[in-house]
C-alpha cells in the first residue's frame, strides 16, 4: 500500500462479524496507529445508531482502521466525521466525474442524493484524553440492488457508473485520502478542512425539508459546529440539533 502509515499493518479477512468489533478486541495488544482490517463479509456489520449495516459478500468495501488522534481533545472527535468524509467525498468524486457527490452530515456520503457509503467512529478515551479511535467505514461498490426496505435510499458506484470498480483500488486511494487530510489535521490545518467540508456538505446555505420533533420544517442549513453539532436557521432563529433529533426529507 502505497502510504505512510496507514495500512502498513494490514488484515485481510473472508469474514468477520464486523470489522470494528474485530479490531476493537485487537486494542488490548496495543496495535500501532494505522492497523487496518477489511473483510469481504460481515455477519453482524454495524451501523449508526444500533442499526446494522448489510452488504452481499465480496461486492463492497467494509474496512476499519485505528487512529491515536491524542492531538485532540474530546469535544473535537467530529473532526474525525469530518476527515474521513472529505477524504471519501474527493476519492468518489473523482471515481464519479458526472455524479453530485455530497457529504451528508454526520456519517453519509450521498451520491445523486442516495446513500454510497457510511462511517462508524468508536473512541476510546483515557481520562480527558483521545486514546485511540477506531472508524469504520463502508462503501457500496459493486452491489446492484438495494431493495429499499433493507438499504434506505442507496446506490453503488457500480450503478451509477454503469461498470465495475476494482475494491482494492478504491480502499488504496481512500486509505492514501485519509492519510493525507489525516496529518493536515494534525499538522493544524483546520480552516481548511472546515472549508472541504462545508463546500461539500449536502444542503449548505441552502433551503431544505427536515424531520425535526416530528415535524416536516422547511429550515436553512447553516453549518456544523465544533462539537458536530448540526446548526440550522428555523423560524427565524438559530438551532443546533444531535444527529438522532432530526432527518433529513428527500423529494
Ligand atoms: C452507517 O452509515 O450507519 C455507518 C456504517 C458503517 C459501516 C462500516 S462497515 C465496516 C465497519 N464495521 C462495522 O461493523 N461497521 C463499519
Amino acid at each position: 500500500m502505497n502510504t505512510l502509515f496507514i495500512g502498513k499493518i494490514f488484515y485481510r479477512m473472508p469474514v468477520v462479524d464486523s470489522t470494528n468489533d474485530w479490531l476493537t478486541a485487537r486494542l488490548v495488544e496495543n496495535p500501532p496507529e494505522g492497523m487496518v482490517v477489511v473483510a469481504d463479509d460481515q455477519t453482524a456489520g454495524k451501523g449508526q445508531s444500533g442499526n446494522r449495516w448489510w452488504g452481499e459478500p465480496g461486492q463492497n468495501l467494509t474496512l476499519s482502521f485505528l487512529l491515536h488522534p491524542r492531538f485532540l481533545v474530546p469535544r473535537e472527535i467530529f473532526y474525525l466525521n469530518k476527515l474521513v468524509s472529505v477524504a471519501l467525498q474527493k476519492v468518489i468524486a473523482a471515481m464519479l466525474p458526472d455524479a453530485e457527490v455530497h457529504i451528508k452530515w454526520p456519517n453519509d456520503l450521498l451520491v445523486n442524493r442516495r446513500k454510497v457509503a457510511g462511517m462508524l467512529t468508536e473512541n476510546q478515551f483515557s481520562g480527558t484524553k483521545v486514546k485511540s479511535s477506531v472508524i469504520g467505514i463502508g462503501v457500496n461498490i459493486n452491489q446492484q440492488l438495494f431493495p429499499e426496505e433493507s438499504y434506505g435510499r442507496a446506490t453503488s458506484l457500480a450503478v451509477v457508473a454503469e461498470r465495475s470498480f476494482d475494491r482494492d483500488e478504491v480502499m488504496e486511494k481512500l486509505l492514501q485520502a485519509i492519510e493525507a487530510e489525516y496529518l493536515a489535521l494534525k499538522a493544524g490545518r483546520r480552516d481548511a478542512l472546515d472549508r472541504s467540508y462545508l463546500g461539500n456538505l449536502w444542503g449548505y446555505q441552502e433551503k431544505i425539508r427536515m424531520r425535526i420533533d416530528g415535524e416536516e420544517q422547511s429550515v436553512v442549513l447553516v453549518g456544523v459546529d465544533a462539537v458536530g453539532q448540526l446548526a440550522v436557521e428555523m423560524e427565524g432563529k438559530l438551532r443546533y440539533f444531535q444527529v438522532k433529533e432530526v432527518e433529513f426529507l428527500f423529494e
